[in-house]
């Protein structure tokens, strides 16, 4: 059997997690919204409309911010199209995903939602087709106490107490030609500088984020970054990142392999934002937001086939298989493992649209790749322990060397609870994990979660939703200081141990 060391020290503490790496999103986008969160009528929701099944879905995965209203639909969207009385709305149709956009839920009706979630929302701003002058106007709207234009309009909405909306996106994948109101680096680095001045001057408690790379592969990677931030680093507080993967070439042991590039796209960007910061002399550090990362691909060939300006059609429904939980499990540990620099991070997306939330008119499940999200976003939360991870390697056909074993360890201090997770790679072979962990004086076993399943491509379906769930695992101890672990092949893992409560 294969054999895989961690090494620790209580002492090399790397960072405290920030909850907001536990963030969603949802997009006005298929039936995030309109089936997904909202259904008025369905005897499954509550007097707003929102479905009760998926709030409480949803407050299980612990989500402290979501991302909202898109994505590329923001880039073409007037807020105010989905506020007021809705016989008013206007029906539009959304270019970006070649829909129509019926506006019976906009901002108000979000932030209802999102209160019911026990979670923040995270705003963006259309910098598309938009600008400063109409993201500062929604800014208004949102978070001004009362007595102008914009905030007394929220008032006679009927919402006397402003949202107190906290987190800001500056646009949405500016450096994207499919994006409306695509923008070079200049151009976006310089209406970013503007919607933050003008934003920040009308509500100083803000953040913002602006708009990194798309993704990796976009040709103007690292110099969209570079530029954008040389024109607005002291008006953000934030550069995203967006990824996403799929195992197109049915290759899963490349496929797995993907969090290795998700942990070099973020050392690059960090890269760049402490370039920026030396060559401008500034104290302040430019932290990640990585506002868009999960599993997409299963559902695009379908999407393609889709007949134009339907309304909340089936979008990007990927049916997500179990390798896919392993992924996510994966990068998971990879966000956790940069803690010390990413502080917000957004599965995309939360309900229907790639979505670790499925639901049809009858009820809703759990995709696979709920429950890695779930257990790290429950048991995550804490000081994220520096450690040196001596794993056996293989090749990947497009990350390189890739190790079996990715792992990380979460030290919970005021609950005495230590939090190992772990993703075995390795198709073929169990693996043998040992861990030093005598500082721990007084630790014992908690809790062992293993989510495994023999066929990598098992789904959960409305018909079948536990095929691949979690169970207790068997095969981990720690004796005398010591935490050995087998973990089986191909599967994700959760050790926890603490220190037995007195009383
Ligand atoms: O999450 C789906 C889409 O992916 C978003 O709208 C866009 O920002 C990204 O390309």
């Amino acid at each position: 059997m294969k054999k895989a060391e961690i090494v620790t020290d209580q002492h090399f503490l790397l960072a405290e997690t920030d909850p907001r790496i536990f963030g969603s999103f949802i997009e006005q986008l298929g039936r995030a919204v309109y089936g997904g969160i909202y259904q008025p009528g369905s005897p499954l929701a509550d007097e707003e409309g929102m479905r009760r099944d998926v709030l409480e879905l949803v407050r299980q995965l612990r989500v402290p911010v979501v991302r909202y209203p898109g994505g590329n639909f923001v880039s073409g969207y007037h807020w105010e199209d989905g506020v007021g009385p809705r016989e008013q709305r206007p029906a539009r149709p959304d270019l970006a995903w070649q829909v129509i956009e019926t506006n019976a839920f906009g901002l108000n009706e979000f932030v209802s939602w999102a209160k019911k979630a026990d979670t923040q929302v995270m705003m963006a701003v259309n910098l598309g087709t938009r600008g400063p002058e109409d993201a500062k106007n929604l800014l208004e709207y949102c978070n001004f106490q009362g007595g102008t234009y914009y905030s007394d309009l929220r008032k006679q909405h009927g919402f006397a107490q402003p949202h107190g909306i906290r987190l800001w996106c500056l646009g949405n994948e500016m450096d994207g030609t499919w994006q409306m109101g695509h923008k070079t680096a200049e151009e976006y680095g310089r209406t970013a500088a503007e919607a933050g001045r003008l934003m920040k001057m009308l509500d100083p408690s803000i953040e913002t984020v602006a708009c990194g790379s798309s993704n990796l592969g976009m040709d103007t990677f690292g110099t969209w970054e570079e530029t954008v931030l040389d024109a607005c680093y002291d008006q953000v507080d934030y550069l995203s990142l967006h990824q996403y993967y799929g195992n197109y070439q049915g290759d899963s042991a490349d496929f797995l392999a993907s969090s290795v590039g998700m942990d070099e796209f973020i050392s690059s960007v960090v890269s760049i934002c402490d370039c920026v910061k030396a060559k401008k002399r500034k104290q302040k550090k430019i932290h990640l937001s990585f506002d868009e990362w999960n599993v997409w691909y299963h559902s695009r060939e379908a999407d393609e086939k889709l007949p134009r300006w339907g309304t909340a059609p089936h979008q990007l429904e990927d049916v997500y298989n179990f390798e896919d939980a392993l992924l996510v499990g994966s990068m998971l540990i990879t966000l956790l493992r940069h803690a010390d620099r990413v502080k917000i991070a957004c599965l995309a997306q939360l309900v229907n649209v790639i979505a670790p939330i499925m639901t049809s008119d009858t009820g809703a499940w759990r995709q696979t790749i709920f429950y890695p999200f779930w257990y790290t976003s429950r048991y995550g939360r804490g000081t994220v322990l520096q450690t040196l991870v001596q794993s056996p390697v293989y090749e990947s056909k497009s990350y390189g060397t890739a190790p079996y074993l990715d792992a990380v360890l979460v030290w919970n201090r005021e609950q005495e609870e230590l939090t190992l997770f772990a993703v075995n790679k390795s198709l073929e072979e169990d693996l043998e994990v040992s861990c030093d962990l005598r500082q721990f004086a007084g630790y014992r076993m908690v809790e062992h979660q293993v989510l495994a399943h023999p066929d990598l491509k098992a789904v959960n379906t409305e018909e079948n939703p536990d095929e691949v769930i979690p169970a207790a695992g068997e095969n981990a101890s720690l004796r005398d200081g010591r935490l050995t672990a087998v973990l089986g092949k191909h599967s994700w893992q959760m050790i926890r141990m603490g220190k037995p409560q007195e009383g």
